[in-house]
């Protein structure tokens, strides 16, 4: 090889070293070191490369995650140790039985145990030989599993060499399982296009792993945590805790619940804080898994039949319920489309009384079979709506009746579309309409206005006091006063909100509007697009599909919204109730538009970016960081392991957001965040 194609080799390895390490500062240590922008530079860069030296593509560069072909079908693979299954308990005192057959079996020597959280997703085994992923394979009955390779690779948090050491020999076993959230925004696709929903979350995970084009598991949003080891060659451990760090620290993640407790009572309080905190993880989690810490002492316990003795899963409450679907009604949209809901009879589910469940769209009802009378199975995942997961065919009596879906709407009887697999009211006074758009209106990340909440809104709707979101200006607070359970002091406070709401962002009233397709992120792209309402209105075709990001079906959609006479209506009346709003995109060389400006921002707890980059990200949109909560304060985030801060906000009253909301307010106002 010429001395200068040695160079330019080099310079490539280089290149994929610092994406590796900067995935991992992203990834595994939630604490990125450069920007969207510059990641995005540095693979660019790598790409180009590659292309016009394909002879020095390797394939554990950070390019070929989606490489190959769609398979005919996955192929066996052995595991070289059978991958055990756990024994489960439920209660604290199977736990402390366990306990006590541990410290029996080792003759009350010390004992330490390590504490993890029970991913709710599929066991997988990686294969690393020189540092370099070769196999990836499921679980599969414990011996045997399949090679899907092709399709963990695609898995960002999956590296496909480790760092900083390459050991002759390791396989990594974790758990792939899909975001909560991830897992919401998947199925609401899928049920848009008419496609087969998943039931939640694992079921989204197994069916993404179980693909035979590698391209589709790309496009599923899928994560993986590693927990544990099979064979190694080149180091020894002693223990658990020894091992979860390593993983950390060669590029994987690692759950940052694991904890070490020596006192068997303290790993059954944790059991308890983590069930409370459960809702709050974007991953489901079924239990916690307790594990001897020390290596020795496992060997010494071994294994019975499938599952070894020095470990056990010790669940939560079930989130899946029996019970009897009472009705089934149809809910209206803001957009008119019509949703079939399971009236059940009332369930608890891990803590919450639950009697509704969506059926999702006229297709879902179908292929599940749900009919009124079933028993069914109910599933509620972290915070998502619940849902009828299958119907027991075996319980039907002969009684239970189908339900059809109406040719009208069931609220204002106007005809109804079919969009696909949508059902659509098309009446243009539809109060089902009305209601879930005036809540759009008032939403946190539309005009923010506190306290009308849905009861508010119901009455004001079927008193005919608001016909359209303008009207909510029109208020009086004697016309407040006539509405139950409706105070001097809270109908003023309403009025001081609405009031307040007047000034907003040309990216919230975009989003407030409620145009369909039209979510918080177009908006801000047409915000920064256009300087006013008057020249979005005017818009052509072509110049809003000339933005990026913004495709026919919503361009259209968007043209539709201008042409309503109700649209302008709606649109003069907002301007003479006094609604302003800062404009959207500024001549050239003028400052970004400041979105934040006058909010005062707290933080507490710990948030995956450097809190001084944070500040200044808030201070660049015109919002400033205070460090202690007032009742002037307007929000405060919490991250993880928040402090007593958080306490004072809820006692002062003060907005709590998460990260992820506060991240979605700067991509509102789009700025790069992190990576
Ligand atoms: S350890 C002996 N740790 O639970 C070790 N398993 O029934 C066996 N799981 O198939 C596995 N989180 O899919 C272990 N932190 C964790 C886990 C975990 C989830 C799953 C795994 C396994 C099943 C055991």
């Amino acid at each position: 090889m010429g001395v200068e194609k040695e160079e330019i080799r080099k310079h490539i390895e280089e290149l994929r070293e610092k994406i590796r390490y900067h995935n991992y500062r992203y990834y595994v240590l939630n604490e990125p070191e450069i920007s969207d922008a510059e990641y995005d530079r540095l693979f660019k860069e790598l790409e180009e490369l590659e292309a016009k030296y394909p002879e020095f593509i390797t394939p554990d560069s950070p390019t070929q995650r989606v490489g190959a072909k769609p398979l005919e079908e996955f192929k066996t693979y052995r595991h070289s140790i059978p991958m055990l299954s756990l024994n489960s308990v439920m209660e604290a005192a199977e736990v402390r039985e366990f306990d006590e057959r541990v410290r029996r079996m080792l003759g009350g020597e010390e004992i330490e145990y390590v504490v993890e959280p029970k991913i709710d997703g599929l066991a997988m085994e990686l294969v690393y030989k020189d540092g370099a992923l070769v196999v990836g394979s499921t679980r599969g009955d414990g011996w045997t599993g399949e090679d899907v390779t092709q399709n963990l690779r695609t898995i960002k948090t999956i590296p496909l060499r480790t760092l900083s050491e390459a050991l002759p020999l390791l396989e990594v076993r974790g758990e792939v399982y899909m975001p909560v959230r991830k897992f919401r925004e998947l199925n609401e696709e899928l049920g848009r296009r008419g496609e087969r929903m998943f039931a939640n979350p694992r079921n989204a995970a197994a069916g993404s792993v179980r693909q035979l084009d590698p391209r589709v598991t790309a496009s599923r949003p899928l994560d993986f945590f590693a927990y544990g080891i099979g064979r190694v060659e080149g180091r020894e451990f002693k223990t658990q805790w020894e091992i979860l760090n390593y993983l950390k620290s060669i590029g994987f993640r690692v759950s940052d619940l694991v904890r070490r407790f020596e006192d068997i009572e303290d790993v059954i309080s944790y059991h308890e804080e983590v069930e409370k905190r459960r809702d709050e993880l974007d991953y489901e989690i079924d239990g916690i898994v307790v594990k001897v810490n020390s290596v020795e002492q496992q060997n010494r316990l071994g294994t019975i039949s499938r599952s070894p003795r020095w470990a056990i899963a010790y669940k939560f409450q079930p989130r899946e319920e029996f019970t009897k679907v009472k009705d089934i009604v149809v809910q209206v949209g803001r957009t008119g489309a019509l949703t079939p809901v399971a009236i059940l009879e009332p369930v608890q589910i891990g803590g919450v009384t639950v009697s509704r469940a969506t059926l999702h769209n006229e297709e879902e009802l179908k292929r599940k079979d749900v009919r009124i009378g079933d028993t069914v199975v109910v599933e509620r995942a972290g915070d998502v709506i619940p849902e009828v997961v299958s119907v027991i065919k075996s319980k039907r009596t002969g009684a239970e009746r189908e339900f059809k879906m109406p040719d009208r709407c069931p609220v204002c009887g106007a005809e109804v579309l079919k969009e696909g697999p949508i059902r659509r009211c098309i009446g243009v006074s539809c109060t089902a309409q009305l209601k879930e758009r005036i809540k759009h209106f008032a939403s946190l990340r539309a005009l923010d206005i506190e306290g009308l909440g849905e009861k508010v809104i119901e009455q004001l709707v079927d008193r005919k006091m608001v016909t359209d979101p303008a009207d909510l200006f029109r208020l009086s607070k004697s016309d407040l006063l006539k509405l139950e359970r409706m105070g001097d002091k809270s109908a003023q406070k309403l009025l001081d909100a609405i009031e307040k709401s007047k000034h907003t962002t040309f990216a919230r009233l975009i989003y407030a509007l409620g145009i369909r397709h039209v979510g918080e992120h177009t908006a801000s792209l047409l915000a920064s697009n256009f300087r006013d309402m008057e020249e979005l209105r005017n818009a052509t075709y072509d110049k809003l599909v000339s933005i990026p990001e913004i495709g026919p079906e919503v361009a259209k959609s968007i043209l539709l919204f201008f042409e309503q006479e109700s649209t302008a209506r709606l649109l003069r009346k907002l301007e003479e109730a006094g609604v302003r709003y800062e404009p959207g995109r500024k001549p050239e060389g003028e400052a970004r538009e400041k979105v934040l400006a006058g909010k005062t921002f707290v933080f507490t707890g710990r948030i995956s970016i450097p809190r001084e980059e944070a500040k200044r990200k808030v201070e660049q949109l015109g919002g400033r960081v205070s460090s202690s909560v007032t009742k002037k304060t307007d929000y405060v985030v919490a991250g993880e392991e928040p402090g007593s801060k958080l306490e004072k906000a809820h006692k002062l009253g003060v907005k709590v957001i998460d990260e992820e909301e506060f991240m979605k307010m700067l991509k509102g106002a789009d700025i790069s965040v992190g990576n």
